[in-house]
């Protein structure tokens, strides 16, 4: 039985990690499977890409379809026009996508019409915002999928109420916390950005097109970071599309005027420590919801909707729009729920999801499905 799992972007490579480590684990007492890496070089800077493997100890992946940057059309045709190469010629009995970018519903589809069983991890999740290319990766991965794994119970219902056969659908936790729970203590030993002290500053990660392709809510942001920044210093890894739009819109400078630390984007433990020693995350992210949820962190998300709503009914997560006065008045908010206590961690979010979904996928082998939701 071969498993070919697929890796595009960032947020994909913290998922795989665990699942490849799970698989790892599984191999003294289960010898019949065969576990490739593809990367299909959708990000692929060094920051972006090869020191998250370095961190994650992931290994070096088995084949990289190098394609690179584009428009939406151009990167999800190149990924699937290489994808169905690399199926051709290794025949796997699954494919395993993770989340919801480009390369996820890329390679579902390139499988899916070759006849190959595909796995989708963290599938459900729904924002209900179609304006969003990952809603649309989503609601086009999840039909296919022949195995759905969910992090908590509503994504669950949000694929019965759309017919997904309940059979199909799996509720095994968070891939993303497994990640987090391993390496939170190494992340805890990176070193601060020079000056900045534990508990005494604010991280900002900004990348969403709807925020910053749009000079004007890109403007409304960054005169809220400035108004933050007063009271707390702010440190902002800018991911390459942020830092091309800043640039372009004239705003890069104002920044680096205040006490906004603009630095280059992290890679996962100094990124996970950063977070984990701050007083405050403000966010367009959709992992980062998660993660603060598990850290305690208050995290105000820059974003009308969430696909992760768990976030912000048991977690720290609120969501505000990109007026000034909204994101000060959600920030007020966030830090009040953390002193109140007012936030608990999400069922089944403890460190062993990737083991489940391992476990169902060597059950399900190559005989008739089996599950429940
Ligand atoms: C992608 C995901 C998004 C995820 C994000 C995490 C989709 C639709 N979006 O968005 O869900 O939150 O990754 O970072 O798949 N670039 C570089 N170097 C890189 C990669 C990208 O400079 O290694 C620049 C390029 O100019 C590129 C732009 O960033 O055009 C956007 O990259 P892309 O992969 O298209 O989407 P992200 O915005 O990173």
């Amino acid at each position: 039985m071969l498993f070919l799992v697929v890796a595009g972007a960032r947020p994909n490579f913290i998922k795989v990690a665990p699942i490849l480590e799970a698989f790892a684990s599984r191999r003294c007492v289960h010898n019949g499977f065969e576990v490739r890496l593809v990367h299909t070089g959708q990000h692929y800077d060094r920051a972006m890409s090869d020191d998250f493997f370095r961190d994650l100890g992931i290994p070096e992946p088995d084949v990289n379809l190098g394609v690179g940057s584009g428009s939406h059309a151009e990167q999800t045709a190149r990924v699937m026009v290489g994808f169905e190469k690399v199926c051709a010629e290794y025949r796997p009995d699954w494919v395993i996508v993770v989340g919801d970018v480009n390369s996820t519903m890329a390679c579902a589809i390139a499988a899916k019409k070759l006849g190959i069983r595909v796995a989708h991890v963290e599938a459900g999740l729904r924002s209900g915002d179609m304006s969003m290319p990952e809603e649309i990766n989503r609601v086009c991965t999840d039909p296919i999928s022949d195995l759905l794994f969910v992090t908590d119970r509503i994504a669950a219902d949000n694929l019965r109420r759309e017919g997904v056969d309940v059979n199909r659908v799996h509720f095994v936790g968070n891939t993303m916390i497994d990640t987090l729970q391993r390496n939170l203590q190494r992340a805890l030993c990176t070193s601060l950005p020079e000056g900045l002290e534990v508990h005494q500053y604010g991280v900002v990660t900004i990348h969403r097109p709807a925020n910053v392709d749009s000079p004007v809510k890109l403007a409304a942001i960054c005169e809220s970071l400035l108004e933050i920044a007063e009271m707390l210093p702010l440190v902002f890894p800018v991911h390459p599309r942020t830092k091309a739009q800043l640039s372009a819109a004239g705003l890069l400078h104002k920044l680096l005027d205040a006490p906004v630390r603009l630095i280059e984007p992290l890679s996962y433990l100094p990124f996970l420590g950063l977070v984990a020693r701050s007083k405050l995350v403000l966010t367009d992210s959709g992992g980062i919801q998660e993660e603060t949820t598990i850290l305690g962190v208050p995290c105000v998300t820059v974003r009308p909707n969430t696909e992760r709503p768990i976030t912000c009914i048991e977690g720290t997560n609120v969501l505000t729009g990109t007026a000034p006065a909204e994101i000060k008045e959600a920030v007020i908010v966030a830090l009040d729920r953390k002193s109140k206590g007012q936030h608990s961690i999400p069922e089944k979010w403890d460190g062993r999801a990737a083991e489940r979904i391992v476990d169902t996928l060597l059950r399900a082998g190559n005989s008739a499905l089996c599950g429940t939701a």
